[in-house]
């Protein structure tokens, strides 16, 4: 199993609704203050303290195989919650976020689709002692040589590099490859480095601290100039999961000729991943654990819009949950009592009862006025709006007699109306004008009522 060179599959997404949130915001004692830790959500204490419990569950590794769901009226924050506990988990738990519409695909099964994302949310802890050079790089100088194949072109014959330790100075060379792998890890001098001497695997620990200061502004990080020899034993973790494990194990079918190259090209990566290579990794996975090496994380799998799963994939879903290795899995939903989708049956929020019976489930409640005035006012600080303060109680108004969501949408084409009148800040006519020009979903269900006839049908 190659474990050396794991890309990590983790999906980056950007969620710009909810870049205000920061965590759960509870003290130690699981009571939701916003006073104290300023974490971006507003209200809905209950359930932030019902999710602050999960978090604590997770942390103590028993919540594994248990499933948790977010249920409440549309805008009251279930994705919110969901992506706070994200937040709170840190960044060593692994979180998988997915939409219940994503299994619908015509190249790969439903059940696949949940397979992945489950194995998405399962981390491992790859504790491995090895021995590697590791320091301050003082020096990097590739030598030139000139190109055997003729022409005027120079290669890289090798590369020389210094590194340095509070014991010594030591200088290498290396293959050119390895300084590929230096340049693609954007390494210069006075990184505080470490290259594995069997595979020649480089890693990028971060700047050594004499160079702190050199900026105003820094996003490094910075690490003291490393003890002992330059040449050592060092424990090297990796955080992979069970899915990067998958995808750097699939082999590429096929021979080399040009039309299989082509048919890998074309044909989507997912379909190698085959039951009998998880199950393979699977064996290794628990003899590195027994061994000692290794060290399950299990993460969350995050499955919002959970009422458009059918049947065929809850069912999947509720044996998953009794492997031995699952994830915690949220979900959450919207809807009231609706269809289970694929089946005749009504279930309470679109789920079927035995699954459902499983859960905790973790209401979340319709916002006071206060608290909506609460949440613009935020976003309108991390939107960078200047915006005054009776806009924003405005926007609460309306948030009240239609919804969050509508007011929240109306604040950026404010912030347009704003400049096109070369103002200062919002004030109440901006926001005025525009529930004029944009309709929410009310009113417009209003004029249809009246208009129906002018319609196409
Ligand atoms: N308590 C809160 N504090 C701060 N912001 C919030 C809070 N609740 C919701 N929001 C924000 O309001 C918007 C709507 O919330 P969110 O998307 O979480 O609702 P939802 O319950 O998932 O709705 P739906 O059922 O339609 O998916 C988001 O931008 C979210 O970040
Ligand atoms: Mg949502």
């Amino acid at each position: 199993m190659k474990i050396e060179s794991i890309n990590s599959t983790i999906r980056s997404e950007r969620v710009a609704a909810h870049s205000h949130i920061k965590g759960l915001g509870l003290d130690e004692n699981f009571v939701a203050t916003s006073a104290t830790k300023p974490c971006g959500l507003v209200g809905q204490e209950s359930a932030r303290e019902a999710a602050g419990v999960v978090v604590d569950l997770i942390k103590n590794k028993k919540m594994s195989g248990r499933a948790v769901l977010l249920a409440g009226p549309p805008g009251t924050g279930k994705t919110a919650i969901a992506l706070a506990i994200a937040q709170e988990l840190g960044p060593k738990v692994p979180f998988c976020p997915m939409v219940g519409s994503e299994v619908y695909s015509s190249e790969i099964k439903k059940t696949e689709v949940l397979m992945e994302n489950f194995r998405r949310s399962i981390g491992l802890r790859i504790k491995e002692t090895k021995e590697v050079y590791e320091g301050e790089l003082t020096e990097l100088t590739p030598e030139e040589t000139e190109n055997s194949l003729g022409g005027f072109t120079k290669i890289i014959s090798h590369v020389i590099i210094g590194l340095k330790t509070v014991k010594g100075v030591k200088q290498l060379k290396l293959d050119p490859a390895i300084y590929e792998s230096l340049q693609k890890e954007k390494i210069s001098v006075g990184d505080v480095i470490y290259i594995e001497s069997n595979s020649g695997a480089v890693k990028r620990v971060g700047r050594c601290d004499a160079y702190s200061g050199e900026y105003d502004l820094e996003a490094e990080e910075y690490v003291p100039l490393p003890r002992g020899e330059v040449h050592k034993k060092r424990e090297v973790i990796q955080d992979v999961t069970l899915h990067d494990l998958d995808v750097a194990n699939a082999r590429p079918q096929g021979g080399n000729d040009i039309m299989s190259m082509i048919s890998q090209l074309l044909k989507p990566k997912k379909t190698e991943i085959t039951d009998k290579l998880r199950n393979e990794i699977n064996k290794v996975v628990d003899g590195y654990i027994e061994q000692g090496i290794a060290e399950l994380v299990p993460g969350v799998l995050f499955i919002d819009e959970v009422h458009m799963l059918d049947i065929e994939c809850f069912t999947y879903l509720h044996r998953a949950l009794e492997s031995t290795i699952a994830p915690i899995v949220i979900l959450a939903t919207n809807r009231g009592e609706c269809m289970v989708r694929d089946t005749e049956t009504v279930a309470p929020h679109g789920v079927p009862s035995d699954l459902l019976d499983r859960l905790l489930i973790i209401k979340t409640l319709p916002y006071s006025p206060q608290e909506m005035v609460g949440i613009i006012r935020i976003r309108a600080q991390i939107e960078g709006l200047s915006i005054e303060d009776q806009a924003i109680v405005r926007l609460g108004e309306i948030a009240c007699q239609t919804t969050l969501r509508y007011a929240v949408q109306l604040m950026t084409p404010a912030n347009v109306l704003r400049q096109v009148y070369k103002k200062e800040s919002i004030t109440v006519s901006e926001v005025d004008e525009l529930r004029d020009v944009f309709w929410n979903a009310k009113r417009s269900g209003q004029f249809l009522a009246c208009h129906d006839s002018s319609f196409m049908h």
